[in-house]
């Protein structure tokens, strides 16, 4: 899959098969989220992996959007120092590994977690780190019925040339 098409294509899912991940598949995501370029190539965002069927259960607690991931395959959270850790970083390192997905097969959906002292819980983070964001991966499900895909803004009204006004 060529890079315009598979970022063109992608599409967040919610639809997973119970099968877990293949070793290398995961590896290879994860790899690409290393790739990701940080502000000041700080690399301050680390990646927890959760598996364990108990802990996604209180990871579904710590977002209020995120009632549906207890029984999904893999949930990735992005860790980040409290006080220095940068969302855009975050971001790109998810949208790598999104894509990547993506390329391979794989179904994924961001998450927020709006619950930071849940999150503390849940995985075990230090008082000076928090978990703001993540993706859920696996290998996608059938597609939830009568769910019409979000459309985006036309590309004219999406961007402005020189300058506000323009
Ligand atoms: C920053 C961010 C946070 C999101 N948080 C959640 C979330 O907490 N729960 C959820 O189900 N979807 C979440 N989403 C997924 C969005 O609902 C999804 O990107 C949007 O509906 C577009 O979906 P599409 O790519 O399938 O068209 C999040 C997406 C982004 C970019």
């Amino acid at each position: 899959m060529d890079a315009q098409h598979a970022i063109i294509t992608k599409r967040d899912t919610r639809s997973f098969r119970s099968e877990p991940v293949p070793d290398e598949q995961l590896t290879a995501v994860l790899k690409a989220a290393r790739m990701a370029g940080s502000a000041k190539n700080a690399q301050l965002t680390r990646l927890v992996v959760v598996t364990d069927p108990e802990t996604k259960v209180e990871l579904a607690g710590c977002g209020d959007f995120t009632s549906w991931i207890g029984t999904t395959p893999v949930v990735v959270v992005f860790a980040i120092p409290v006080e220095e850790g940068r969302l855009f970083d975050v971001g790109r390192m998810a949208q790598n590994l999104m894509v990547s997905a993506h390329d391979q097969g794989l179904a994924t959906c961001p998450i927020t977690f709006h619950h930071q002292d849940k999150m503390r819980e849940a995985i075990g983070l230090p008082a000076d780190m928090e978990g703001p964001m993540g993706v859920v991966l696996g290998i996608p499900g059938p597609p939830a019925p009568a769910r019409p895909r979000a459309p985006r803004i036309p590309l004219d009204e999406l961007v402005h040339h020189e300058r506000w006004e323009g």
